[in-house]
């Protein structure tokens, strides 16, 4: 423990002293006993009576100088399971529904919390989820109470990599209930948000799939429901989470006659074209399909905004198309040896542009749409004209090569007339008399 957790963990319990004016005055005596006959005890015992003995003396709790007697009561002095008796204040365990309330305690104390800098709402949060209002409102005991998410005695802090809490492991931690089909059963709910999540990009960065990402930077299950308030978000909570990272494009959706038609309760939302779990990005496909999601699903065939979808798909698709062309040619120039820095240049401008279409592309207008295309285009132009001077060369030198090549072919014509106009001179040695007598004799 570092001298300030230390100092910490002292105020902490004088706190605790403090604060709670019940029957339980926690003993602080008890903080670091190893003696403790709770933990003796119970770490020799099998079942789920080991575990908490085991995996306490990893967790935060223990670092700010918790003890069993802090939570559970009893007197660890006493040997034996008289250390247990009701008599020195021993309850027990809570039951799941006390939960919430058990770990505020502490947790809602502005008091005790202030010290270490933590936030005091998850309880008041927590009785606003869905979770906390099926425990409280219909004494529902399946869905998450703090410790299903923070585990029961290994508590660590959420900025721990092993913390079920921690950035990455939100996903695991949410999943072990939303994704057990058995667990969810009762409720009838999809069960496929983490397998959605993580075929995702979302998912994939989180996951650290994608090189070159940082994971910290992904939003993961909590970031869009809420750490401890968790529910679906409604509409207008989607565009602002969506738009808490992606603020270019919701400045442009914004725009749009589909942000307005959200409000008047009929527009697609951001999840309706990119799926709430797995976002993905669409193909250019979804402006000429009619599947949930895609333009036709929704507008009629001849509709302004099927023209829209048309234009924008020929527009971007053509420029995809002619990129890839361009790349093509690049990579020959560049085989041949070329200089092809200005090519390369004027490409990359090109597939600038286009990626600036991705958010630009919500405001569903093609005003925004053709300054774009058509920046985009000057550059594909400069690099067809830079190809073109490629080419004008490459011709310019097989002209030279074809014109060396007949030059040299003429004078070998030249002197083959010559040689053949020159006397017979009989030539030495007897293979060739040999020769000589067998042409003569044909
Ligand atoms: C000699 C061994 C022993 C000692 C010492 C001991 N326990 Fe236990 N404890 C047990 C056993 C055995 C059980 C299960 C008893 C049962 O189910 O009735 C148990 C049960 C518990 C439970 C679960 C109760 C429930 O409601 O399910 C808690 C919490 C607990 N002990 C905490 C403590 C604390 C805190 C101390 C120290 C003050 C302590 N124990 C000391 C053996 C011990
Ligand atoms: C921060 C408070 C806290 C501390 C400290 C703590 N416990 Fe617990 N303990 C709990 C809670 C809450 C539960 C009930 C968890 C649940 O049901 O999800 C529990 C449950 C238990 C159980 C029952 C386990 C089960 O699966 O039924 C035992 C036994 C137990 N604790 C023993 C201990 C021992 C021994 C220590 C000290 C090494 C300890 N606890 C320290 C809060 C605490
Ligand atoms: C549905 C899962 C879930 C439940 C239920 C839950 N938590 Fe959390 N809790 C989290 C996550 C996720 C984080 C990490 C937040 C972050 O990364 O900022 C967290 C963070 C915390 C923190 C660290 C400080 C903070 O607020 O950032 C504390 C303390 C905490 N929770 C206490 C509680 C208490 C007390 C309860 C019960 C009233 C509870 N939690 C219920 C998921 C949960
Ligand atoms: C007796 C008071 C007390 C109780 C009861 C208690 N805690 Fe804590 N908890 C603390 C203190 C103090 C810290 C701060 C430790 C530190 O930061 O060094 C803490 C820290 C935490 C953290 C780590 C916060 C972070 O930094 O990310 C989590 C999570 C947490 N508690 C969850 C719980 C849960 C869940 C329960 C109920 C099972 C619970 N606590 C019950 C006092 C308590
Ligand atoms: C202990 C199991 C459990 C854990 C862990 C858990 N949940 Fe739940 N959750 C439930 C149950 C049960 C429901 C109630 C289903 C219903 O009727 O809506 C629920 C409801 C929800 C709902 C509302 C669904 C709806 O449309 O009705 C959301 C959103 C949610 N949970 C998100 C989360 C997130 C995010 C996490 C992790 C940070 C998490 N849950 C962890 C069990 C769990
Ligand atoms: C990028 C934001 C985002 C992330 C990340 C996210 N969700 Fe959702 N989730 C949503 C949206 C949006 C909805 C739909 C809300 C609506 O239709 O009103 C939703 C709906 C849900 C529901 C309700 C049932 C359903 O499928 O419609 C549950 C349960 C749920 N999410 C759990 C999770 C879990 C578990 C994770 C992590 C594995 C997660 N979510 C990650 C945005 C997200
Ligand atoms: C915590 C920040 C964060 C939140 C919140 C968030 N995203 Fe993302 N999203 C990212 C990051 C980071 C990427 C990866 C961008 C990249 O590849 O550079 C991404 C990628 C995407 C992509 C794929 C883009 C591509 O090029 O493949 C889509 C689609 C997407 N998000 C939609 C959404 C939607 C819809 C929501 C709200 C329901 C949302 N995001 C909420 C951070 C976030
Ligand atoms: C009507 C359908 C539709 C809606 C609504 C929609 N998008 Fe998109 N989104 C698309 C299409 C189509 C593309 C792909 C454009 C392309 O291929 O360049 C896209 C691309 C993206 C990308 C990738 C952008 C890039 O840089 O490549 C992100 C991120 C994104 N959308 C987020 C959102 C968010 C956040 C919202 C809500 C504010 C939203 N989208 C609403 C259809 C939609
Ligand atoms: C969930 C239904 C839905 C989907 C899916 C959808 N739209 Fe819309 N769209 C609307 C509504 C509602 C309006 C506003 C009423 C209207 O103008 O038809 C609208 C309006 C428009 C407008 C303005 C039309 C005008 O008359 O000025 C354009 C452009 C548009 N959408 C393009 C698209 C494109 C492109 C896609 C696919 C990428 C798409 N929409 C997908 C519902 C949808």
């Amino acid at each position: 423990m570092t001298p300030g957790r230390k100092i910490a963990a002292l105020a902490f319990i004088a706190a605790l002293v403090l604060v709670s004016a019940g029957p339980a005055v926690y003993p602080a005596r008890a903080a670091e006993d190893p003696a403790s006959s709770c933990v003796s005890c119970h770490a020799k015992l099998g079942g789920k009576l080991g575990p908490p003995a085991r995996e306490f003396p990893l967790s935060v709790h223990r670092e700010a100088g918790l003890t069993c007697v802090t939570c559970h009561g009893g007197n660890p002095a006493l040997p034996g399971e008289e250390s247990m008796s009701p008599k020195h204040g021993f309850r027990g365990k809570p039951s799941r529904k006390q939960i919430p309330e058990f770990c505020a305690r502490c947790h809602s104390s502005i008091a005790m919390m202030r010290q270490y800098n933590l936030r005091t709402d998850q309880f008041a949060e927590y009785r606003t989820s869905i979770h906390g209002k099926l425990l409280f409102e219909r004494n529902d005991p399946g869905v998450a109470v703090c410790t299903s998410c923070h585990g029961m005695h290994e508590i660590r802090r959420k900025s721990d990599p092993k913390s079920h809490v921690s950035h990455s492991n939100v996903p695991a931690t949410c999943g072990r209930c939303h994704a057990d089909a058995a667990m969810m059963k009762p409720y009838r709910i999809p069960t496929s948000q983490m397998e959605d999540f993580e075929k995702g990009v979302h998912g994939r960065i989180l996951a650290g799939k994608i090189q070159g990402k940082n994971p910290n930077i992904a939003p993961n299950c909590a970031t869009c429901h809420g750490i401890h308030g968790a529910t679906p978000p409604g509409v207008r909570e989607v565009a602002n989470v969506c738009g808490a990272c992606h603020s270019a494009v919701v400045g442009y959706f914004r725009e749009s006659a589909h942000f307005t038609a959200i409000r008047e309760g009929g527009g697609p939302k951001c999840v309706t074209c990119h799926g709430n779990h797995s976002n993905r990005k669409p193909t250019l496909q979804v402006f000429s399909g009619t599947e949930q999601g895609e333009c036709g699903s929704c507008h009629k065939p001849d509709s302004a905004a099927l023209d829209f979808a048309r234009n924008a798909q020929s527009l971007l698709g053509n420029l995809d198309n002619t990129i890839n062309e361009i790349q093509k040619d690049l990579v020959y120039a560049e085989r041949s040896g070329r200089n092809i820095e200005k090519l390369k240049q004027e490409l990359d401008n090109a597939r600038y542009k286009v990626t600036e279409a991705g958010p630009v592309i919500h405001a569903f207008a093609i005003e925004r749409i053709l300054p774009i295309v058509q920046e985009a285009d000057a550059h594909i132009r400069k690099a067809r004209q830079e190809i073109q001077d490629f080419q004008a060369e490459l011709q310019q030198r097989r002209k030279v090569a074809a014109y060396a090549v007949s030059m040299l072919l003429l004078i070998a014509a030249l002197l083959w007339v010559k040689l053949k106009l020159l006397p017979k001179a009989s030539p030495p040695g007897e293979d060739n008399q040999g020769l000589n007598s067998g042409t003569d004799g044909g």
